[in-house]
């Protein structure tokens, strides 16, 4: 296989907006660009915040034969008051259903896809066979739907680069590992960011013996939150600035949005703003950014603090206090907040430190009940393995930057675009091995099935919303990040890539081979 091959209708990216903001960038090297993308203004007037109840997504629950059965599908849904927005969703929900299943209790989803463009699902930080990890070229095409990779500009344009499933697919997860919050979203190649942007995301509790004996809050004190920003247009669609609306041939963003996209309307579990009932107790909120590309800080307006429990992969050996929390797309956060300072009718607010107008705000909770349980979060959580950096069996380096090509420039690894016929590195399974990500801009930089812990942040500590065991890590501009990952559970081809999803889909992947 000819890996330049598959670029040959690549050439027109238009990256222009790029290479104008690197160049700012590189010019002012002294100012480090907060913004992770670029904000689209609605064309309607933004909705009155803490108004609409924070809506939780539906549970998903297995049929009869113990199967679960996920639809995408369209649907019209009223997710600013008043208006109508068609959304591509899981079930025809948005988020998608939430699963909420046990480790040791292996499950089996069959996902259909009933929307006019392919999707592949991918479940963000699970360790399942390499088969069943939603490969961006491994696709369902619904019924009725004809795809053809060589007709457009995507970027793996070789047919036997493509798995093509009709209507529908099997995906099998063995849910082998600890209690956390993963989360389940489309990959599929070069139109990632505009189909989760339609709607295709949704969270995925797996939960243990180990955390179920801290006893944390749960039931209606146990909040799952995904935040993620959306613009739209002035009849309640979505708007997004794809190169092509139909996401069947010219992938890509117009304009200077290559930067990534970011709405200027914050959601939580797809409510704008929206407002929570709490009594004056703990609550364990399990907070997921799904956005493209932006970035949030998270503080609580009444000076309160966030007891960190888990990260992306699950408890924390003991817990750490926060006063924000910055969340890069793809990461979570599991933390206890606590109203018990507050009387009825007190309202405390959850910010966005990161954000400016109405973006400087997410969601609201009001105290409207005493008598609520305070939760003390014991000094032991549990008992995370440590990983043997000592032992590690290789170093690598991924840089992840804008660089140039012979058509111009694209968001790459190595100076490599992704192609799926090419592998940057070949690992041994159950090994460690160090890793270095160096960055140009914001990457939050995500590998599939392996795990890490980050060592060092520019050659310093790791920063506090590193710690534990994770799967995603924000790297800012210019930093230098050093993790110890560790391979284990299947063999195959993974990947690792930018979860800036405008980057992901021009070009900022690539394999990995786990041998
Ligand atoms: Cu959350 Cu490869 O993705
Ligand atoms: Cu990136």
């Amino acid at each position: 296989m000819t890996p330049r091959r598959g670029f040959k209708r690549r050439t027109v990216l238009k990256l222009g907006g790029i290479a104008a903001g690197a160049t700012a960038i590189a010019g002012c090297s002294a100012v480090i660009p907060e913004a992770a993308g670029r904000e689209l203004t609605s064309d309607l007037p933004l909705p009155e915040r803490f108004v609409v109840p924070l809506p939780i997504p539906p549970v998903a629950t297995p049929n009869e034969a113990g199967r679960y059965m996920l639809t995408q599908r369209e649907s019209d849904v009223e997710i600013l008051p008043g208006t109508r927005t068609r959304v591509w969703g899981y079930d025809g929900v948005f988020p998608g259903p939430t699963f909420d299943v046990r480790r040791g209790e292996p499950i089996i989803v069959d996902v259909r896809n009933e929307l006019p463009a392919p999707t592949s699902t991918h479940l963000h930080g699970g360790v399942n066979p390499s088969d069943s990890d939603g490969y961006p070229t491994d696709v369902i095409v619904a019924d009725g739907h004809d795809f053809d990779p060589g007709a457009g500009s995507h970027m793996a344009t070789d047919a036997d680069q493509w798995r093509l499933h009709r209507g529908g697919r099997e995906y099998e997860y063995p849910v082998e590992q600890p209690a956390a919050m993963l989360w389940y979203h489309d990959h599929r190649m070069d139109f990632t960011a505009p189909q989760v942007w339609r709607g295709l995301c949704g969270m995925f509790i797996v939960r243990d013996d180990d955390e179920d004996r801290l006893e944390l809050p749960s039931g209606d004190h146990e909040l799952p939150l995904l935040l993620c920003d959306r613009a739209f247009n002035a009849d309640g669609s979505f708007k997004y600035p794809s190169v092509d609306d139909s996401l069947l041939a010219e992938p890509g963003v117009t304009g200077d949005y290559h930067q990534g996209v970011e709405g200027d309307v914050l959601l939580v579990n797809g409510a704008p703003w929206p407002t929570t009932s709490v009594d004056n107790g703990s609550y364990r909120l399990r907070l997921l950014n799904a956005s493209n590309a932006r970035r949030f800080e998270l503080a609580l307006d009444d000076g309160g603090r966030f007891t960190q429990i888990g990260s992306d992969q699950g408890l924390l050996a003991a817990p750490q206090v926060l006063e924000t929390i910055t969340i890069a797309p793809g990461e979570r956060f599991d933390v206890i907040v606590d109203f018990s300072g507050h009387d009825v009718g007190d309202r405390v607010v959850l910010r966005n430190l990161l954000g400016t107008g109405a973006a400087a705000e997410v969601m609201r909770f009001s105290v409207d009940r005493a008598k609520g349980t305070r939760y003390r979060v014991p000094k032991r959580l549990s008992e995370p393995p440590a990983i043997a950096v000592e032992d590690s069996v290789g170093d690598r380096k991924f840089a992840f930057a804008l660089t140039n090509h012979e058509h111009g420039q694209m968001w790459t690894i190595n100076g490599k675009p992704f192609d799926p016929a090419d592998s940057l590195a070949t690992v041994k399974i159950d090994t460690v091995e160090r890793w270095m990500f160096s960055s140009d801009f914001h990457h939050p930089v995500h590998v599939h099935l392996g795990h890490f812990q980050v060592l060092n942040r520019n050659g310093k500590p790791p920063a506090p919303e590193d710690a534990g065991w994770k799967d995603t890590v924000d790297l800012r501009p210019y930093e230098f990040v050093e993790v110890a990952v560790r391979f284990s559970g299947h063999r195959g081809r993974y990947m690792m890539h930018c979860h800036n999803l405008e980057h992901e889909d021009m070009a900022m992947m690539a394999n990995f081979d786990v041998v």
